[in-house]
């Protein structure tokens, strides 16, 4: 029993020394939480989207990706999930006075969503499209 004990105790300690020697993955930097990271423009003000607009397409994104925890319609922050007040993309003049923000984190550090349902790398890069097109 107490092999046993001893034994794992050190089979820890070598994973534990394992994961220190691991040498950093510099692809993980170029594809954070999976997909690849936009720090440049994807298009232009003008530019075709297939007729991607508020209406057509990102409404919808943020509704099916975002405002469980981002909506004004959800008061403190128990129901908001941490999610900062007054920061809610049900409201379209509040998305479009954070496009520059919102682009970031879902195209350039992909950290929202933090968990649940995430957007596809696709989805992601379709939204950085319609922001960098001037968001029509
Ligand atoms: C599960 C709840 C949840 C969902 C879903 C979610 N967020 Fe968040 N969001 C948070 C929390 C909590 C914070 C504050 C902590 C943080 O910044 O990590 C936050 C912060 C932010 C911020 C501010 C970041 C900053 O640096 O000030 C932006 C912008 C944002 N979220 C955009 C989005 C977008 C866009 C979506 C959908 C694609 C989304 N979030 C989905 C919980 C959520």
């Amino acid at each position: 029993m107490r092999a046993v004990f001893v034994s794992s105790l050190v089979l820890l300690l070598i994973s534990c020394g394992d994961d220190d020697s691991t040498p950093v993955d510099s692809s993980v930097d170029a594809r954070p939480f999976g997909c690849p990271s936009h720090p440049d423009p994807l298009a232009m003000p003008g530019d075709d989207l297939g007729g991607d607009t508020w209406e057509t397409f990102a409404s919808g994104f943020f509704e099916t990706y975002c405002t469980r925890c981002h909506s004004s319609e959800l008061v403190g922050d128990v129901a908001r999930a941490g999610a900062p007040d007054g920061l809610d993309w049900d409201d379209e003049a509040t998305v479009r006075a954070n496009l520059e923000l919102v682009r970031f984190v879902v195209g350039e550090s992909n950290e929202m969503p933090p968990r649940g349902d995430r957007p596809s790398c696709d989805d992601r890069e379709r939204l950085v499209r319609w922001i960098d097109a001037d968001a029509p």
